[in-house]
């Protein structure tokens, strides 16, 4: 597939990477494409472009970015090329704060989630909540010796969500579909558990397992 990633940080890099290597044509959108030039010369069957050039680019998008941009992002691939696209939200609604304990300021309460609001506001996008309650240094092919780790996703069209398990097949991870976009309000969440091991004793090597 053509994979139109929006973001350059550590997330979309690293994503890229993995869809590269599992047979995916991946574009970085970015700000800045100049800045990339370096990760290009070490990725060189990624391509580079606007956000609006990525957003065109991908059969399936994935939103890379900081969570307080993440509309502003999305307003600025304009909509349009994103329509019926499904669309990877990795964002967490992290506030500019420091953590109380280890534990991450939300600017969402447990009534609204992030991927509500891009869903309310960008209703004909097809958002699918997935590889946000883990590092990204297990976000590919993460080797466990307990199995197969567990990716909580979530989203309100089932055509998106079998595509991105799909993808998730292929990187290596378990799926549990948790429903429609309101469930993000449990998923984002998980990145506050996910880091507080982290932030308490530098511990980052972990990921979800959902035990039946
Ligand atoms: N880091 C992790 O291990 C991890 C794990 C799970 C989920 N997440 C989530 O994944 C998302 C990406 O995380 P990250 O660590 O890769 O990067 P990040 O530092 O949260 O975000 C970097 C990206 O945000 C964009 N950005 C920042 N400020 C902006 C602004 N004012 N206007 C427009 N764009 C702006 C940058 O765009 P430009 O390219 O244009 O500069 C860059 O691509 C976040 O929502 C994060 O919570 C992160």
């Amino acid at each position: 597939m053509r994979i139109g990633i929006l973001g350059s940080g550590v997330v979309a890099k690293t994503l890229a990477a993995g869809f590269i290597a599992h047979g995916h044509e991946t574009m970085l959108g970015t700000r800045d494409p100049a800045r990339l030039e370096p990760w290009l010369a070490q990725n060189p069957k990624a391509t580079v472009g606007s956000v609006a050039d990525a957003a065109a680019f991908g059969e399936v998008a994935v939103l890379a970015v900081k969570g307080a941009v993440a509309a502003d992002v999305l307003r600025s691939a304009s909509a349009a090329p994103l329509a019926g696209k499904p669309v990877i939200d990795t964002t967490n609604p992290i506030e500019d704060a420091p953590p109380a304990h280890g534990v991450l300021k939300y600017f969402t309460t447990l009534d609204d989630s992030l991927m509500e609001r891009l869903q309310r506001e960008f209703p004909d996008l097809r958002f699918v909540k997935a590889f946000n309650s883990v590092g990204n240094a297990r976000m590919v092919n993460p080797q466990f010796s307990g199995g197969k780790p567990t990716m909580f996703i979530c989203g309100n069209d089932e055509g998106a969500k079998k595509i991105v398990t799909g993808i998730l097949d292929q990187f290596g991870w378990e799926t549990a579909d948790m429903g429609a976009v309101e469930s993000a309000r449990a998923i984002e969440p998980l990145c506050i558990l996910w880091c507080l091991p982290g932030f308490l004793r530098q511990e980052w090597g972990h990921a979800f397992k959902l035990l039946r």
